[in-house]
Protein backbone atom coordinates (compact mmCIF):
# COMPACT_ATOMS: atom_id res chain seq x y z
CA UNK A 1 0.00 0.00 0.00
CA UNK A 2 1.27 3.36 -0.62
CA UNK A 3 1.47 6.59 1.27
CA UNK A 4 -0.27 8.64 -1.52
CA UNK A 5 -2.98 5.66 -2.68
CA UNK A 6 -5.57 7.78 -4.70
CA UNK A 7 -4.28 11.01 -4.22
CA UNK A 8 -4.06 13.55 -7.51
CA UNK A 9 -1.01 15.75 -7.21
CA UNK A 10 -0.20 19.15 -9.60
CA UNK A 11 4.54 19.50 -9.15
CA UNK A 12 5.72 22.20 -10.94
CA UNK A 13 9.19 22.16 -12.41
CA UNK A 14 9.20 18.73 -12.67
CA UNK A 15 11.74 17.88 -15.08
CA UNK A 16 14.93 18.07 -13.75
CA UNK A 17 16.31 18.29 -10.02
CA UNK A 18 14.60 17.71 -7.26
CA UNK A 19 10.93 18.28 -9.19
CA UNK A 20 11.78 14.92 -11.05
CA UNK A 21 12.93 13.31 -7.81
CA UNK A 22 9.57 14.51 -6.18
CA UNK A 23 7.55 13.39 -9.37
CA UNK A 24 9.47 9.29 -8.70
CA UNK A 25 8.92 9.23 -5.16
CA UNK A 26 5.14 10.28 -5.95
CA UNK A 27 4.47 7.59 -8.46
CA UNK A 28 5.98 5.11 -6.32
CA UNK A 29 3.90 5.58 -3.62
CA UNK A 30 0.39 5.45 -5.18
CA UNK A 31 -0.26 9.13 -6.32
CA UNK A 32 -1.16 9.97 -9.53
CA UNK A 33 0.97 13.10 -11.17
CA UNK A 34 0.44 15.81 -13.89
CA UNK A 35 4.02 17.42 -13.24
CA UNK A 36 4.62 20.49 -15.33
CA UNK A 37 8.25 22.38 -16.55
CA UNK A 38 9.08 24.45 -19.52
CA UNK A 39 11.63 21.53 -20.16
CA UNK A 40 9.69 19.44 -22.71
CA UNK A 41 12.11 16.83 -24.16
CA UNK A 42 13.09 16.42 -20.16
CA UNK A 43 9.33 16.24 -19.38
CA UNK A 44 8.19 13.94 -21.67
CA UNK A 45 11.14 11.29 -21.33
CA UNK A 46 10.54 11.33 -17.66
CA UNK A 47 6.35 10.88 -18.14
CA UNK A 48 6.99 8.21 -21.01
CA UNK A 49 9.41 5.89 -18.30
CA UNK A 50 6.82 6.75 -15.49
CA UNK A 51 4.09 5.08 -16.98
CA UNK A 52 0.30 6.27 -17.49
CA UNK A 53 0.20 7.54 -13.49
CA UNK A 54 2.34 10.19 -14.80
CA UNK A 55 1.73 13.32 -17.41
CA UNK A 56 3.79 16.04 -18.32
CA UNK A 57 2.36 19.32 -19.49
CA UNK A 58 4.36 21.98 -20.82
CA UNK A 59 3.52 25.51 -18.72
CA UNK A 60 5.22 28.99 -18.21
CA UNK A 61 4.53 29.07 -13.99
CA UNK A 62 4.22 32.89 -14.21
CA UNK A 63 1.05 32.37 -16.48
CA UNK A 64 -2.34 32.68 -14.99
CA UNK A 65 -3.93 30.93 -18.44
CA UNK A 66 -1.49 28.12 -18.29
CA UNK A 67 -2.62 27.41 -14.69
CA UNK A 68 -5.98 26.75 -15.78
CA UNK A 69 -5.29 24.70 -18.14
CA UNK A 70 -2.96 22.46 -16.08
CA UNK A 71 -5.78 21.76 -13.25
CA UNK A 72 -8.40 21.54 -15.86
CA UNK A 73 -6.48 18.61 -17.41
CA UNK A 74 -5.36 17.23 -14.26
CA UNK A 75 -8.92 16.99 -13.39
CA UNK A 76 -10.03 15.73 -16.65
CA UNK A 77 -7.53 13.06 -16.53
CA UNK A 78 -7.39 12.22 -12.84
CA UNK A 79 -10.01 13.36 -10.94
CA UNK A 80 -10.08 16.47 -8.24
CA UNK A 81 -6.25 17.50 -7.56
CA UNK A 82 -6.05 16.95 -3.78
CA UNK A 83 -1.73 17.90 -4.02
CA UNK A 84 0.12 20.81 -5.35
CA UNK A 85 3.94 20.93 -5.21
CA UNK A 86 4.88 24.69 -5.94
CA UNK A 87 8.86 23.93 -6.71
CA UNK A 88 9.73 25.41 -10.11
CA UNK A 89 12.51 28.03 -9.32
CA UNK A 90 15.16 30.22 -10.89
CA UNK A 91 18.10 32.03 -8.86
CA UNK A 92 18.00 34.88 -10.98
CA UNK A 93 21.23 36.97 -11.47
CA UNK A 94 23.89 36.55 -8.95
CA UNK A 95 25.20 40.22 -8.54
CA UNK A 96 24.67 42.82 -6.29
CA UNK A 97 21.30 44.53 -5.55
CA UNK A 98 22.33 47.84 -6.92
CA UNK A 99 23.85 46.14 -10.08
CA UNK A 100 19.87 43.96 -10.26
CA UNK A 101 18.11 45.54 -13.21
CA UNK A 102 14.23 46.10 -12.38
CA UNK A 103 13.68 43.22 -15.21
CA UNK A 104 16.01 40.61 -13.82
CA UNK A 105 14.01 41.67 -10.48
CA UNK A 106 10.45 41.08 -12.01
CA UNK A 107 11.36 37.82 -14.06
CA UNK A 108 12.52 35.58 -10.63
CA UNK A 109 9.06 37.62 -8.36
CA UNK A 110 7.04 36.17 -11.20
CA UNK A 111 8.65 32.93 -11.52
CA UNK A 112 9.34 32.08 -8.26
CA UNK A 113 6.47 34.22 -6.26
CA UNK A 114 3.69 34.94 -8.13
CA UNK A 115 4.04 31.46 -9.72
CA UNK A 116 2.63 30.24 -5.94
CA UNK A 117 0.03 32.84 -5.72
CA UNK A 118 -1.17 31.51 -9.20
CA UNK A 119 -0.92 28.03 -8.50
CA UNK A 120 -3.49 27.89 -5.16
CA UNK A 121 -5.58 30.25 -6.68
CA UNK A 122 -6.12 28.03 -9.45
CA UNK A 123 -5.92 24.75 -7.55
CA UNK A 124 -8.30 25.94 -4.68
CA UNK A 125 -12.08 25.07 -6.64
CA UNK A 126 -10.99 21.48 -7.57
CA UNK A 127 -9.17 21.00 -4.19
CA UNK A 128 -12.49 21.92 -2.44
CA UNK A 129 -13.60 18.39 -3.88
CA UNK A 130 -11.48 16.85 -2.17
CA UNK A 131 -11.46 18.02 1.55
CA UNK A 132 -8.15 17.25 2.49
CA UNK A 133 -6.01 18.95 0.28
CA UNK A 134 -2.32 19.52 0.98
CA UNK A 135 -0.67 22.19 -0.73
CA UNK A 136 3.86 22.14 -0.45
CA UNK A 137 5.21 25.54 -1.51
CA UNK A 138 9.28 25.24 -1.86
CA UNK A 139 11.08 28.32 -0.25
CA UNK A 140 14.41 28.19 0.32
CA UNK A 141 16.49 28.41 3.44
CA UNK A 142 16.91 31.74 1.54
CA UNK A 143 13.38 32.34 2.74
CA UNK A 144 14.08 32.39 6.24
CA UNK A 145 17.62 33.74 6.29
CA UNK A 146 19.38 36.49 4.14
CA UNK A 147 22.42 36.00 1.58
CA UNK A 148 24.66 38.28 -0.58
CA UNK A 149 24.63 38.83 -4.01
CA UNK A 150 21.01 37.65 -4.95
CA UNK A 151 18.28 39.69 -3.38
CA UNK A 152 15.63 39.21 -5.39
CA UNK A 153 16.22 35.39 -5.18
CA UNK A 154 15.58 36.03 -1.36
CA UNK A 155 12.98 38.18 -1.55
CA UNK A 156 10.85 35.88 -3.30
CA UNK A 157 11.41 33.09 -1.24
CA UNK A 158 10.41 35.17 1.56
CA UNK A 159 7.45 36.11 -0.27
CA UNK A 160 6.50 32.22 -0.72
CA UNK A 161 7.09 31.48 3.24
CA UNK A 162 4.40 34.61 3.61
CA UNK A 163 1.73 33.16 1.36
CA UNK A 164 1.84 29.79 2.82
CA UNK A 165 0.80 31.28 6.13
CA UNK A 166 -1.74 33.80 4.27
CA UNK A 167 -3.42 30.32 2.39
CA UNK A 168 -3.01 27.91 4.99
CA UNK A 169 -5.10 30.42 7.38
CA UNK A 170 -7.72 31.31 4.46
CA UNK A 171 -7.59 27.21 3.40
CA UNK A 172 -7.71 25.54 6.35
CA UNK A 173 -12.42 25.86 6.45
CA UNK A 174 -11.80 23.76 3.64
CA UNK A 175 -9.28 21.01 5.64
CA UNK A 176 -6.68 22.33 2.84
CA UNK A 177 -3.32 22.27 4.37
CA UNK A 178 -0.58 24.90 3.31
CA UNK A 179 2.97 24.59 4.57
CA UNK A 180 6.45 25.69 3.50
CA UNK A 181 9.82 23.76 2.67
CA UNK A 182 12.86 25.56 2.84
CA UNK A 183 15.76 23.79 1.53
CA UNK A 184 19.71 24.45 2.25
CA UNK A 185 22.57 23.15 -0.06
CA UNK A 186 21.24 20.52 -2.43
CA UNK A 187 23.03 19.17 -5.61
CA UNK A 188 20.68 19.75 -8.82
CA UNK A 189 21.27 21.37 -11.99
CA UNK A 190 20.36 24.82 -10.42
CA UNK A 191 23.07 24.51 -7.88
CA UNK A 192 25.65 23.73 -10.38
CA UNK A 193 25.12 26.17 -12.83
CA UNK A 194 27.42 28.73 -13.22
CA UNK A 195 27.85 31.32 -10.37
CA UNK A 196 25.86 29.33 -8.52
CA UNK A 197 28.80 27.39 -7.90
CA UNK A 198 30.62 30.47 -6.70
CA UNK A 199 28.38 32.01 -4.48
CA UNK A 200 27.45 28.45 -2.73
CA UNK A 201 30.95 28.35 -1.64
CA UNK A 202 31.69 31.98 -0.90
CA UNK A 203 27.85 32.26 1.45
CA UNK A 204 28.07 28.32 2.67
CA UNK A 205 31.15 27.17 2.45
CA UNK A 206 32.22 24.26 4.65
CA UNK A 207 29.95 26.05 7.42
CA UNK A 208 27.17 22.79 6.84
CA UNK A 209 27.51 21.09 10.15
CA UNK A 210 26.11 17.40 8.52
CA UNK A 211 29.59 18.36 6.53
CA UNK A 212 27.90 18.01 3.03
CA UNK A 213 24.79 19.04 0.37
CA UNK A 214 22.20 17.10 0.28
CA UNK A 215 20.39 15.02 -2.84
CA UNK A 216 17.26 15.04 -4.23
CA UNK A 217 15.61 12.44 -2.65
CA UNK A 218 16.31 14.02 0.56
CA UNK A 219 13.95 17.16 -0.13
CA UNK A 220 11.14 14.66 -1.62
CA UNK A 221 10.72 12.42 1.37
CA UNK A 222 9.64 15.89 3.39
CA UNK A 223 7.67 16.62 0.95
CA UNK A 224 6.10 13.42 0.79
CA UNK A 225 5.48 13.36 4.13
CA UNK A 226 3.76 16.95 3.94
CA UNK A 227 1.87 15.95 0.93
CA UNK A 228 0.42 12.23 3.01
CA UNK A 229 -2.27 12.67 5.47
CA UNK A 230 0.66 11.33 7.94
CA UNK A 231 1.46 15.44 8.37
CA UNK A 232 -2.56 16.02 8.90
CA UNK A 233 -2.29 18.52 12.17
CA UNK A 234 0.66 20.67 10.31
CA UNK A 235 -0.49 24.17 8.22
CA UNK A 236 1.36 27.32 7.90
CA UNK A 237 4.66 25.78 9.31
CA UNK A 238 8.12 25.89 8.09
CA UNK A 239 10.43 22.65 7.17
CA UNK A 240 13.70 23.68 7.20
CA UNK A 241 15.91 20.92 5.45
CA UNK A 242 19.47 22.30 5.68
CA UNK A 243 21.80 19.77 7.43
CA UNK A 244 21.92 22.55 10.29
CA UNK A 245 23.50 25.35 8.39
CA UNK A 246 20.58 27.83 9.79
CA UNK A 247 20.95 27.11 13.25
CA UNK A 248 24.41 29.33 13.70
N1 LIG B 1 19.07 23.37 -5.22
C1 LIG B 1 19.08 24.03 -4.06
O1 LIG B 1 20.09 24.05 -3.33
C2 LIG B 1 17.84 24.74 -3.60
C3 LIG B 1 17.83 25.25 -2.30
C4 LIG B 1 16.69 25.88 -1.83
C5 LIG B 1 15.58 25.97 -2.62
N2 LIG B 1 15.59 25.46 -3.89
C6 LIG B 1 14.36 25.58 -4.67
O2 LIG B 1 13.91 24.29 -5.02
C7 LIG B 1 13.17 24.35 -6.25
C8 LIG B 1 13.74 23.34 -7.24
O3 LIG B 1 15.07 23.72 -7.53
P1 LIG B 1 16.18 22.74 -8.16
O4 LIG B 1 17.39 22.95 -7.38
O5 LIG B 1 15.63 21.38 -8.35
O6 LIG B 1 16.39 23.49 -9.57
P2 LIG B 1 16.35 22.99 -11.09
O7 LIG B 1 16.80 24.15 -11.88
O8 LIG B 1 17.07 21.70 -11.22
O9 LIG B 1 14.80 22.71 -11.32
C9 LIG B 1 13.87 23.75 -11.40
C10 LIG B 1 12.88 23.41 -12.50
O10 LIG B 1 11.95 24.50 -12.64
C11 LIG B 1 11.74 24.71 -14.02
N3 LIG B 1 11.29 26.06 -14.31
C12 LIG B 1 12.03 27.20 -14.31
N4 LIG B 1 11.27 28.24 -14.70
C13 LIG B 1 10.02 27.75 -14.93
C14 LIG B 1 8.81 28.34 -15.37
N5 LIG B 1 8.71 29.66 -15.64
N6 LIG B 1 7.72 27.55 -15.50
C15 LIG B 1 7.82 26.22 -15.25
N7 LIG B 1 8.93 25.61 -14.84
C16 LIG B 1 10.03 26.37 -14.69
C17 LIG B 1 13.10 24.43 -14.66
O11 LIG B 1 12.98 24.21 -16.05
C18 LIG B 1 13.56 23.22 -13.86
O12 LIG B 1 13.15 22.00 -14.46
C19 LIG B 1 13.28 25.81 -6.72
O13 LIG B 1 12.12 26.51 -6.31
C20 LIG B 1 14.50 26.32 -5.97
O14 LIG B 1 14.46 27.72 -5.78
C21 LIG B 1 16.70 24.87 -4.40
Amino acid sequence: MGRLDGKVAIITGGSRGMGASHVRRFISEGAKVVFTDILVNEGQALAAELGENARFMKQDVSSASDWEKVVVEAEAAFGPVSILVNNAGIMGPIKGLTETTEEEYQKVVDVNQLSVFLGMKAVLPSMRKTENGSIVNISSLGGIIGFKNQAPYIASKFAVRGLSKAAALEFSEYGIRVNSVHPGSIDTPLTRSAGAKELHAAEVGNSIPLGRSAQPEEISSIVLYLASDESSYSTGAEFIVDGGLSVQ
